[in-house]
């Protein structure tokens, strides 16, 4: 979910529905604003932010306003569940992310009180809370509520009787204020502020804040002050932008940014002449390197699928024990933490809760964790020890294509790293960084493919279900494959080893069963090719991702060639293609590419 706050000189409501459209890849199922003049008006609507914009009240004057854009997670997409929610008389308004866990036993409360709760949401208590408080100041009615409230929250209010204020608090869910000219701004990311100010306060958890025209003040849930202060941010608000492609789907434009964020991931970061890789923000000393006995690395989503890929890259290049598990799932088995491995958080937003809570979990049993993250700053960076930054710039669409390429190349320079402190040879450092540089380039051929690429995705398109399959090191390049095109085509895709095909899903093979198969040119190819004649024999029609160098022989088949790099810098170009595929796919069936239904770009609940 997304929220965006305004208190100063200008009218809140057009402020606030611009910086709601900033962030809607955030939740986009219902909108909504509170704005506060002469009295506290709110409109909220189902659907997206565009909606919300058509319903407001042509006269909707004031200042000071708290927006919304929800992702559901109590009760259903509805104007009643939209945010802002308000206590029975209109008085007090909340906007909030997280989730209140103790919601059920508050809503009855709160009803055997009398009170009457107009939707399903946790968020809707905290109004009811914050307007039954008998404190004399806002302040001390929001740390009422809040005292009774178990969960997670980024949450703002605005109060009728207050009206020279919005107060913020923060336990989990990201909250920023923007520093202007006699106003200021307020929002859960920073894509939202950008275009107004780059003077910036990041929340603590825990931390509250009272936000005036005139500035803000930080406190804690006791009321004593803290130390909080708005800095510089370093970014480019023109990233932010859609630039020369407007109109394109924001997805589109990122996958054909690759070239250049690859690029930036891997300026300054390679030493050409000992064939190794510099990461000085990983805090680690050679003889620390050294002692790493195991890499564990925890993500979601394309995080861990990509997390999957970096397992490989360094158990071939250092030959340390790797693997990948899902952040979601780690730190509920009671995880095993050693002191001598080494845990990898991965992370586009650095927000995702559940591998926030996974590297928390790892930090409170003594463990040692570093960050691939792209979101300077974001809540998973600043829990880690150390990490790599990606730079891969604003990733905005809600399938992840730039940041997911960032990833590998940044596990392609940790792994690169550790195996230069052990066995990998300096001609072997040397000859992955002629690899990596190499890159950018090979993207750009793959992109130019684009034309015969949206052919298969026709095709595709066509079906209601399909298999993704690869082995090794292909296999995780075939699983980011099928959840990239399932997530924006709502298509069936299931991705398999292609090797364990023959050991059931073998079954579903027919023609109307397409299989896309991941075949590069490696030490398995041969393997590969034999099970793409036992699917051919089944009639199963097949796109086989490959490189030039393979022969597929007589087998019928639609062909799709990368460049070839270093066999183990390959999986990434592999996935390129696939990205496309799934673009096109999505758009022949005119689905909505940067805002699939039921999800968000990043999830800041359990
Ligand atoms: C969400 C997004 C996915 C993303 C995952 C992890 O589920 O829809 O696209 O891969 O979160 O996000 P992160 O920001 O942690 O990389």
């Amino acid at each position: 979910c997304g929220i965006v706050g305004y208190i100063g000189g200008q009218q809140a409501a057009p402020v606030l529905t611009e910086g709601l459209g900033r962030l809607e890849h955030r939740g986009y199922d219902s909108a909504g604003v509170a704005v506060l003049g002469s009295r506290l008006q709110v409109t909220k609507r189902a659907g997206r932010v565009r909606d919300l914009v058509e319903a407001l009240p042509k006269r909707l004057a004031g200042k000071v306003g708290i927006g919304h854009t929800r992702w559901a997670t109590h009760g259903p997409a509805t104007d009643v569940n939209a945010h802002p929610h308000t206590d029975a008389s209109g008085t007090v308004a909340v906007v909030h992310n997280g989730i209140v866990d103790n919601a059920a036993a508050l809503r009855e409360r709160l009803a055997d009180a009398g009170v009457e709760l107009a939707s399903d949401t946790d968020t809707e208590v905290f109004a009811h809370l914050v307007a039954a408080s008998s404190a004399d100041t806002l302040e001390g009615k929001v740390v009422e509520a809040l005292a009774q409230v178990e969960g997670t929250y980024g949450l703002a209010v605005v109060h009728a009787d207050f009206p020279d204020r919005i107060v913020v608090a923060r336990n989990g869910s990201p909250l920023i204020i923007g520093v202007g000219e006699k106003e200021m701004y307020l929002a859960s990311d920073l894509a939202a502020l950008v275009r107004h100010t780059t003077t910036v306060a990041h929340l603590d958890d825990g931390e509250l804040a009272t936000i005036t025209a005139g500035g803000f003040t930080t406190f804690r849930q006791d009321l004593t002050r803290t130390a909080t202060e708005a800095h510089e941010v370093d970014v480019d608000p023109s990233a932010y932008e859609y630039g020369e492609l407007a109109g394109e789907p924001r997805m589109y434009t990122e996958i054909l940014e690759q070239p250049s964020s690859v690029e930036r991931t891997l300026r300054g970061r390679l030493d050409e002449r000992f064939g190794t890789a510099h990461l000085g923000g990983l805090n680690l000393e050679p003889r620390e390197l050294r002692a790493i006995r195991r890499v564990k690395i925890l993500g979601c989503g394309s995080a861990y699928y990509v997390g999957q890929m970096g397992a490989s890259l360094v158990e071939e290049l250092a030959r340390i024990p790797a693997d990948a598990e899902a952040a979601s799932e780690f730190r509920y088995r009671n995880p095993i933490i050693e002191p001598d491995t080494l845990y990898v958080a991965v992370s586009q937003s650095g927000e995702t809760i559940d591998t926030l809570l996974a590297v928390e979990e790892i930090k409170r049993k003594g463990g040692r964790v570093i960050g691939l993250v792209n979101v300077v700053g974001s809540a998973i960076a600043r829990a880690c020890d150390g990490g790599i930054y990606l730079h891969a710039g604003p990733e905005i669409a809600v399938a992840s294509t730039k940041a997911l390429t960032t990833m590998y190349v940044g596990f392609a320079l940790l792994a690169l790293q550790l195996g230069r402190v052990r066995d990998l040879s300096i001609a072997d450092g040397k000859r992955l960084i002629a690899g990596l540089q190499r890159l950018p380039a090979q993207i750009e051929e793959i992109l130019k493919d684009e034309d015969r690429l949206e052919e298969v995705a026709g095709a595709l398109a066509q079906a209601e279900s399909m298999f993704f399959i690869g082995r090794v090191r292909g296999f995780p390049v075939a699983r980011e494959g099928a959840q990239k095109l399932k997530e924006i085509s709502y298509r069936h895709a299931e991705a398999y080893q292609t090797s364990e095909l023959k050991h059931g899903p073998l079954a579903l093979i027919s023609p109307e069963v397409p299989t896309v198969a991941i075949v590069p040119d490696d030490e398995l190819t041969d393997r590969n090719v034999a099970a793409l004649h036992e699917i051919s024999a089944r009639r199963g029609p097949l796109v086989v991702v490959t490189h030039p160098e393979v022969d597929l022989g007589d087998l019928e088949a639609a062909r799709v060639d990368v460049p070839k790099n270093e066999v183990e810098l390959d999986p990434i170009l592999l996935t390129i293609p696939l990205q496309l595929i799934a673009f096109h796919a999505a758009k022949v069936l005119g689905h909505d590419v940067d805002k699939p239904r039921n999800l968000a770009k990043s999830v800041t609940v359990e």
